[in-house]
């Protein structure tokens, strides 16, 4: 990617609880969970890095102490990494601004910001001279998407500024969505308030073109997932893993799955569809698992169908089970028998009893 940014910072948001995604976040947090063989994040900081990004920050609060023994201080990323807690969470807004603290940049230079859960294939290159060339207070991406009712809408005038952020509607106006990735003028940061809960999409960014500022859209139609739900966490996994967005944080070769070093997949098992397998994580002889995310230590036994889920870490599919559309928390069991499927979790060490049938005449 072409880079005429020398040394732009950034701050990356991800002190969320991901309550969407439980039971995988109630012991992860969202940003570290395995995303095609490595912690999601590594596929933004590797793209952040790519785009000339050179210096983050990372805003946490929830499960704060877990990034920097992942991360540590970005050399061997070749970033510059910071982490900033806040004890209660700030929101959106109220963590840029405290996260801000630990920037080097002057008033008048750019500040990139970037929600923690969204892979994104736009040009981050192209947004930050957009806002340079044009001046702008904040620009921030716009990505067009088909069912824009399932989101807040932010339309745009004929020269590209954001007009307003309108609330979900069955009938939106523009199928525009806020992307979560923001290039911010460092003194716009400076005016949200400190130590108070503030969200930059209900409050800031209205407050600033309801006070004229120039608030800018950058949109594309490339690649764009916010990974907040089961179903689009083990999409994003998939997407990567089949090479639909690159990364260059991708950890190896991949082509139908992916198998990180010690993992075990019996070449008698069918793994298709973009599945990665983590490191101690096993799929036995006669399993069939498609589209799917196994953490480390997770087991699909013999005979096992496994589609579109993710198993968290240690858990098992026994002989026979059938789990489809679901998530399995750290170390539960689904036994022989068993079908989940539709978006079913099962929280973390439970263990679901092998069922068989048994019709009236059996007895
Ligand atoms: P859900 O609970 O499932 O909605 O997920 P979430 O907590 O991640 O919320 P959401 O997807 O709305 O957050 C967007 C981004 O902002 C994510 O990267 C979050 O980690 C981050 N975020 C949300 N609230 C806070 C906060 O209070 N502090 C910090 N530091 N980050 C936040």
């Amino acid at each position: 990617m072409e880079s005429s940014l020398p040394d732009l910072e950034a701050i990356l948001l991800v002190g969320g609880r991901g309550t969407r995604l439980h039971p995988l976040t109630l012991g992860t947090p969202k940003p570290l969970l395995p995303t095609a063989g490595v912690p999601f994040l590594a596929h933004q900081l590797a793209r952040a890095r790519a785009a000339g990004v050179r210096r983050i920050v990372f805003a946490t609060s929830y499960k704060a102490a877990m990034f920097e023994p992942v991360f540590g201080d970005g050399a061997e990323l070749g970033l510059s990494l910071e982490y900033m807690t806040e004890e209660t969470p700030l929101g959106t807004g109220g963590a840029i601004r405290n996260a801000a603290q630990a920037l080097g940049s002057g008033p008048s230079d750019p500040v990139l910001v970037l929600n923690g859960d969204v892979l994104s294939g736009h040009d981050i290159g192209e947004q930050v001279r957009l806002h340079l060339a044009r001046r702008a207070a904040v620009t921030l991406h716009l990505t067009e998407v088909e069912d824009p009712a399932r989101f807040g809408c932010v339309p745009t005038d004929d020269d590209g500024r954001v007009t307003a952020f309108l609330e979900k509607t069955p009938n939106p106006v523009t199928n525009r969505i806020n992307a979560g990735c923001y290039v911010f003028t460092r003194s716009v940061i400076d005016q949200i308030p400190r130590d108070e809960v503030v969200s930059v999409e209900r409050e800031t960014f209205p407050g600033l073109i309801e006070s004229g500022q120039p608030v800018l859209g950058y949109a594309t139609r490339t690649y764009w997932l916010d990974v907040g739900t089961p179903a689009a966490f083990v999409q994003g996994s998939r997407d990567l893993v089949l090479g639909r967005l690159e990364s260059p944080a991708l950890p190896g070769p991949t082509g139908e799955f992916l198998a990180l070093p010690g993992s075990s997949v019996s070449p008698e098992a069918k793994v298709r569809d973009g599945t990665s397998v983590c490191a101690g994580a096993t799929v036995d002889a006669g399993a069939t698992v498609s589209g799917s995310v196994l953490c480390e230590g997770a087991v699909v036994e013999g005979g096992a169908v496994v589609t579109d889920s993710v198993l968290g870490r240690g858990a098992r599919v026994r002989t026979g089970a059938v789990v489809s559309d679901a998530v399995l928390g750290d170390g539960a069991v689904v036994g022989p028998g068993n079908e989940l499927r539709a978006g079913v979790r099962v929280w973390p060490g439970v263990e679901l009893p092998e069922r068989s049938i048994r019709y009236s005449s059996d007895a």
